[in-house]
Parts: structure tokens; C-alpha cells; sequence
């Protein structure tokens, strides 16, 4: 299959990065808001359980709920002025440092990059509702509509609590990445369940879980800690969900359509791992002074690459795709060869320009 975003890669050095530079292009991308998204709408006359561990789910589902008016405390203040993460979360606030900038502009640094990501991880969850509303449809059993419908509101109560987050106390929501908005609009327009569900509930929703993981063992911030807890403690039953799905779909697969998924899963990650978070330093680095290919090349070049960048994709998608047959010897050496996979020694290949 073709590579996404085809016509905005090219070799920095001998990684592969996606970068839209094109303001038009961005615009377009970011103004295409009415997608045609294929939902086989699904009935069935069967309102009993089938499936007793969807069920389990579902009713973890209603006992989790929370208030993201009531139950968070949003007295707490979030300032410029203090480390709102731990300084070494934030690559611009340490190259603001290796470059001899003060304390304030380091904050400074940081507290951007920190708005740029849970905005993402805010459009994120856009995705997630639509596509999960779609599910409610596509689904073919009483209980995985139950439990998407449970999805839906779990999702919505996200957009709520990272908007008010993003608006009152980091005060900018920045606009999706053009990488993100391709590939969420590919996840959106997959046809079928088992494209869906692989696309948002394995890929993306595992993805997140290792982000905001990552940011929570980070944070300085008792607000920002206690929100990310409680989304996490919810994208944990999804990402349970898409894996309990995906079983039952791998099971039914033929090796054709194992080989199409696993395919599918690597274009999705790859292309997103291609970026290099170029969206955001394309936003963010010349605030500082710093030219975004420059942190690309320099990061993707690091001894260490492999073994820093797979952190957020060894956290739980790859293990999950791992588990499920949608890593195998036909694709691992790619994963690995561009830093989003490790052996279980923790290494990577070294960095090199992937065939085809
Ligand atoms: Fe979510
Ligand atoms: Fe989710």
C-alpha cells in the first residue's frame, strides 16, 4: 500500500519524516471537517448477553462514570511560572536550557509544548466519540453496543474536562496537527468494524494511554495529575474493549486479512512516527529561536533514538499488537528499525531508510 502522506516525506538524514510545511495545505486539511464515514447501521433482536466479559465491561463502565464539573477539583492553580511537568519532559524547555536560556524562558518552553500535546490528545478524543458513536452502529451484539454506547459518554466527559483544562488554566487550545488530522480522518472513514476498532481502539486509544501515562509520571501538578488519572482509569476499559474485539475478529480472519490489518496497524503508527512531532516544533521551536528539522535530525540521530522514541509505542500498543498476531516476523524488523520497537533488552536497530 501507498505511504500516507505521500507527497510531504522526505530523508532527514536517513530517518524518513512526514512534514506538511505547506500553510494552504494545512488549512485544507484542518477546514475538511465533513467526512464521509461508511456505518453499516446493525440491528439485532438478541437483547440478552452473549458476550458475559463485554458485559463485565459494560457495567465497570457505568460504575466508573465521573463529573468532570464536580468531581475535579479546578481550584487548582497552573501557572507559566512553575514546572507544570518535571523539566525533563519537555525536549523544548531542555534545548532551551543546552542553549544557555534562563529558568523562565525554559518554563516558558515547556508549559507551550504542554498545551500543543493535550490539545492533540483533546481533538484526540473528538475522533474517539464520533468513531465510538459509529461503533454503537456497526457492532453486530447487544452487549458491544452497550458498552460503546458507555464509550460515547466516557469520551464526551474527556472533550469536557480537557477544554475547560486547556481554556481556564493553560488559556490556548492549538489547532490538530496535519498528520493527526490525516490519520484520524483515516480512522474515521475505515469501512467495517474491524478497521474501526483496530484504528481507534488499539491504535490511537493505546497510543494515549502511553502519552498520558507519560505525562502523569511527570506531572508536578496535583489538578493536572488527578484529571489525567481519572481519563486514564477510563481509556483502560476501552483499550480493554478493543482488545476483547480484536480477539474475536483475529479469530475470524483469514491470513489475507491478518496480513491487510497488520499492514494497516505499521502505515497508520508509521506515519505518525514519521512526524517527529514536527507539527508541533513547526508551531512552537521558532518561538525559541530553534529550527524544527535541526531537533529532528539531531534527536533521530541519538545513539539512544530507538530506546527514547518507542517509549510511548512499547507502553501498550505494540505489546497488544504483539499479542493479537499484528506484529509479526513480516513487519518487527520495521518496527524496529525505526525506533518504535524494542527487544526485550530495550534496544532498537539503529536508525535506517526503510525499503518500499
Ligand atoms: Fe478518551
Ligand atoms: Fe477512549
Amino acid at each position: 500500500m501507498e505511504k500516507i502522506l505521500a507527497a510531504h516525506r522526505h530523508q532527514l538524514g536517513n530517518f524518513e519524516v512526514v512534514d506538511v510545511v505547506d500553510e494552504a495545505e494545512i488549512a485544507r486539511l484542518r477546514e475538511r471537517i465533513d467526512i464521509d464515514a461508511p456505518v453499516n447501521v446493525h440491528w439485532t433482536w438478541e437483547y440478552g448477553s452473549e458476550v458475559a466479559e463485554l458485559r463485565r465491561l459494560y457495567e465497570k463502565g457505568k460504575a466508573g462514570q465521573w463529573n468532570a464539573e464536580t468531581d475535579v477539583d479546578w481550584d487548582g492553580v497552573v501557572s507559566k511560572d512553575e514546572w507544570v511537568l518535571n523539566p525533563e519532559a519537555s525536549a523544548l524547555a531542555q534545548l532551551v536550557q543546552m542553549m544557555g536560556g534562563n529558568e523562565a524562558t525554559q518554563k516558558a518552553a515547556a508549559f507551550d509544548e504542554l498545551g500543543f500535546t493535550i490539545s492533540q490528545l483533546l481533538h484526540g478524543e473528538q475522533a474517539a466519540l464520533q468513531l465510538c458513536g459509529q461503533l454503537t452502529n456497526v457492532c453486530d451484539q447487544m452487549d458491544q453496543k452497550f458498552y460503546a454506547a458507555s464509550q460515547v459518554i466516557d469520551e464526551a466527559r474527556h472533550i469536557e474536562v480537557l477544554s475547560k483544562f486547556l481554556s481556564h488554566k493553560i488559556g490556548t487550545i492549538y489547532p490538530i496537527g496535519s498528520t493527526l488530522k490525516t490519520l484520524l480522518d483515516t480512522l474515521l472513514e475505515a469501512e467495517g468494524m474491524r478497521y474501526k476498532v483496530l484504528g481507534m481502539q488499539t491504535l490511537f486509544e493505546g497510543m494515549a494511554v502511553g502519552i498520558m501515562d507519560m505525562l502523569r509520571s511527570e506531572s508536578r501538578c496535583p489538578l493536572f495529575s488527578d484529571i489525567l488519572y481519572r481519563v486514564e482509569q477510563d481509556e483502560a476499559r476501552h483499550a480493554a474493549f478493543g482488545v476483547l474485539n480484536m480477539r474475536r475478529i483475529v479469530r475470524d480472519s483469514s491470513e489475507r486479512e491478518m496480513h491487510e490489518m497488520e499492514d494497516w496497524a505499521f502505515a497508520i503508527l508509521e506515519t505518525l512516527n514519521a512526524n517527529q512531532q514536527l507539527d508541533m516544533l513547526r508551531t512552537l521551536a521558532p518561538k525559541y529561536g530553534f529550527e524544527p528539522e535541526m531537533i529532528v535530525a539531531g534527536f533521530t540521530q541519538m545513539e539512544n533514538f530507538g530506546e527514547l522514541n518507542s517509549r510511548p509505542y512499547m507502553h501498550t500498543v505494540v505489546p497488544n499488537l504483539l499479542r493479537l498476531g499484528l506484529i509479526t516476523d513480516r513487519t518487527q524488523d520495521h518496527w524496529m528499525r525505526l525506533g518504535m520497537m524494542t527487544d526485550a533488552k530495550g534496544t532498537a536497530q539503529s536508525v535506517l531508510p526503510i525499503a518500499g
